[in-house]
């Protein structure tokens, strides 16, 4: 049996890598441990309600982003912290060497309803070691990325990670509180038959991911002559989990239901973590035609436009984009 911490003394570059990823996957035990909870630990409902007895409440993903930014700011490995519930990155201990990226409860509406919700993160090297951090030090491209990964809190807690050339997964024991090893190379399959994609936006996308979703839909009878399946968590987490286990394409494309946003989802903690786990288990990721890793971010809460998952599928979906004429 491999724990983390044995895999984490056996393959992390530094110590430091090592301390906070420990760090994120402590505080993901204790945020599984919330979730199970649920209505019980006084936590649902929204920030600025209050309770039963009165007192405010703290809604679950602000609490999951306080426990992050707490345990970090004491790791002295963490130069500093972006959050997608933070307007501007909060310096931590100037002396560290490394810049941790979070989604700290990604898809938060699913928490009110006992479904799937994750943590999403990712470390990039921080180059000003010893002077106080600012949100210009988290612009680096995904593939600068030390490391990247994601819990799911679903019906276990499970943990992907990337910290070399493979992704691995573990699964939290309850009885121990340790997470065990129960993959060692995760790897996609480069054909899929099943898709993901929040259909109800299809008159704001852009002709060619609707040319894409009619011949999905088509099937058998249309020009890819076979039959798709759909499936859609809701959280991304969840929606990139499954396709880390059993392939397929999940996009939130580029839409233009909220002028001036490129699509939903934020490049430096949503869209590369998973780009990076994805690429390395195989797979392919592109805000429809460009590699997500190579895009230079302009802001630490950037939106993109994302399409990853089976290769082969994310190739046909980049070239229905750059073959694409209006007739
Ligand atoms: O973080 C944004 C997010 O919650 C993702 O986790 C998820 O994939 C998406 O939004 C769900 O979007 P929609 O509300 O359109 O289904
Ligand atoms: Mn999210």
């Amino acid at each position: 049996m491999t724990t983390l911490a044995n895999y984490l003394d056996n393959h992390a570059t530094t110590p430091a890598l090592n301390d906070v990823i420990t760090t994120v996957t402590n505080v993901g035990k204790t945020i599984s441990q919330l979730l199970r909870k649920g209505a019980l630990a006084d936590i649902l409902g929204e920030a600025g309600n209050q309770n039963i007895q009165g007192e405010d409440q703290k809604k679950l993903d602000v609490l999951a982003n306080d426990l992050l930014l707490d345990a970090l700011a004491k790791n002295t490995h963490c130069a500093g912290v972006a959050s997608e519930e933070l307007d501007n990155a909060t310096p931590a201990n100037a002396d560290g060497s490394l810049l941790v990226l979070f989604d700290p409860l990604d898809g938060s509406s699913n928490i009110d309803i006992n479904m799937a919700v994750g943590t999403i993160f990712s470390v990039l090297p921080y180059q000003r070691q010893g002077q106080t951090s600012e949100n210009s030090d988290f612009l680096q491209a995904g593939n600068q990325q030390l490391a990247a990964g994601y819990l799911l809190y679903s019906t276990s807690t499970v943990l992907a990670l990337t910290i070399t050339d493979h992704v691995v997964m573990f699964s939290l024991d309850p009885d121990t509180g340790d997470y065990v090893l129960i993959e060692d190379n995760v790897q996609i399959d480069a054909d899929t038959s099943e898709y993901a994609i929040n259909a109800s936006n299809y008159r704001y996308w852009r002709a060619p991911m609707q040319q894409y979703i009619d011949e999905l839909i088509a099937g058998e009878a249309g020009v890819r002559g076979r039959d798709f399946n759909t499936r859609w968590v809701a959280a991304m987490v969840g929606d990139v989990h499954r396709i880390l286990c059993r392939g397929g394409l999940f996009t939130y494309p580029f839409d233009t239901k909220y002028a001036h946003k490129a699509g939903k989802l934020r490049l430096m903690y949503e869209a590369n973590p998973m780009s990076l786990l994805i690429e390395r288990a195989g797979g392919g990721a592109t805000d429809a035609v460009n590699r997500i890793l190579d895009i230079d971010p302009t802001d630490i809460h950037q939106r993109v436009p994302v399409v990853l998952g089976s290769k082969n599928e994310v190739d046909y979906v980049k070239d229905l984009h750059v073959n694409y004429t209006d007739k």
